[in-house]
């Protein structure tokens, strides 16, 4: 199996490249064996993912499943999208090559690290408030 057309569009012009200054939550990444890295943040509000963004330094296959990674999680509730799985990240770039299946975890993983540095970060944040009200 080939790269699918989804991929290499997602590939040739990926969505959501960027940084996110004072993101609520950052997640990060290196896969061991291939050391392809991935860094992920996200703004939140109303307990939804109001803003996503990424860098990649790695194959075509983790570049392009990081940004439809990206797509899939805008816009929803934080509990949603930190379930998102690789195998739906796989579904929606339409399949990967047997030997490239890998790659499609490192998105999730990382949504789900940046989704729970938020969780982490929250009630710090009310406590702050608070305390300064
Ligand atoms: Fe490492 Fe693709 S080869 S994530």
């Amino acid at each position: 199996m080939l790269y699918t057309q989804t991929l290499l569009d997602h590939f040739m012009h990926p969505r959501n490249v960027g940084e996110i200054p004072d993101a609520d939550g950052v997640g990060e990444l290196r896969n061991p064996t291939c050391g392809d890295f991935l860094k992920i943040w996200i703004q939140v509000e109303n307990e939804h993912i109001a803003d996503i963004k990424f860098k990649c330094k790695g194959c075509p296959a983790s570049i392009a499943t990081a940004s439809v990674l990206t797509e899939m999680a805008k816009g929803k509730p934080i509990d949603e999208a930190a379930e998102i799985t690789d195998d739906m990240v796989t579904s929606e770039i339409g399949g990967l090559p047997p030997e490239k299946m890998h790659c499609s975890n490192l998105g999730p993983e990382v949504l789900y690290a940046a989704i729970m540095n938020y969780v982490l970060r929250t009630p710090m944040k009310k406590t702050t408030g608070s305390a300064e009200e």
